[in-house]
């Protein structure tokens, strides 16, 4: 049986991608995002909903690229982090972070992000507070393992272990919680206050 409740998704696992925009002084700024799914139009597209200002919003809104790195479980303290520290607020970006380049787009890209989309904005739809995104992807980077054939899609998933958002908690990929936003980073911000 079911019933009409107050409009949420809170049972819908969302799956967690951290985009990196370059700011105007050449350096990374990185942000935590879940409205994030695909579309088709000739070849397949992402489209991106950002809510609000926000730094990363306006770097997209400069440079019309970013990068969309998945979030896994080795990622998650720092990715948390992203997610609830202002790139408006000095000294965000002051956490080490290990970043390549994007092969196709100039973008930074996390290291340690098995899976990478480099996304060009093709439209923007704006809303009243937000903003949807569609994007073409002109590149997405694999870790290689994924690219073996020979191992199983579940060996490889358990192996990369991408994160789940559920209501205001996150999930491993087996799907226990990992805990609620704002704990993860707490291991992050205890770094930086040893440093
Ligand atoms: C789990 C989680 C998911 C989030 N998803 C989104 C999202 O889809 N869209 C959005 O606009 N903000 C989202 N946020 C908030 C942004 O991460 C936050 O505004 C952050 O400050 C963005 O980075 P920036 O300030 O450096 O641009 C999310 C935060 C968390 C903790």
């Amino acid at each position: 049986m079911k019933k009409s409740i107050p409009i949420s998704n809170h049972f819908c696992p969302q799956t967690l991608f951290i985009y990196g925009t370059y700011k105007e002084d050449g350096t990374p700024n990185f942000g935590l995002f879940c409205w994030f799914s695909y579309y088709f139009d000739r070849e397949m597209g992402v489209m991106a909903c950002i809510g609000g200002n926000k730094l990363t919003r306006d770097r997209i809104h400069e440079t019309k690229v970013f990068s969309a790195n998945l979030v896994t479980e080795e990622l998650l303290p720092l990715a948390d982090y992203f997610g609830n520290i202002e790139g408006y607020s000095e000294g965000k970006m002051r956490v080490p972070v290990e970043t390549e380049k994007g092969r196709l787009l100039n973008v930074p890209v996390l290291a340690k992000s098995p899976w990478v989309f480099e996304l060009e904005v093709d439209r923007s739809l704006p809303l009243e507070g937000g903003e949807v995104l569609l994007c073409k992807i002109r590149n997405v980077l694999a870790e290689e393992l994924l690219c073996d054939e020979t191992l199983s899609l579940e060996k490889r998933m358990e192996t990369i272990r991408p994160v789940h958002s559920i209501r205001q908690s996150y999930f491993r990929w087996d799907g226990t919680e990992f805990g609620p936003w704002g704990e993860p980073m707490q291991k992050v911000l205890n770094d930086l206050k040893g440093r």
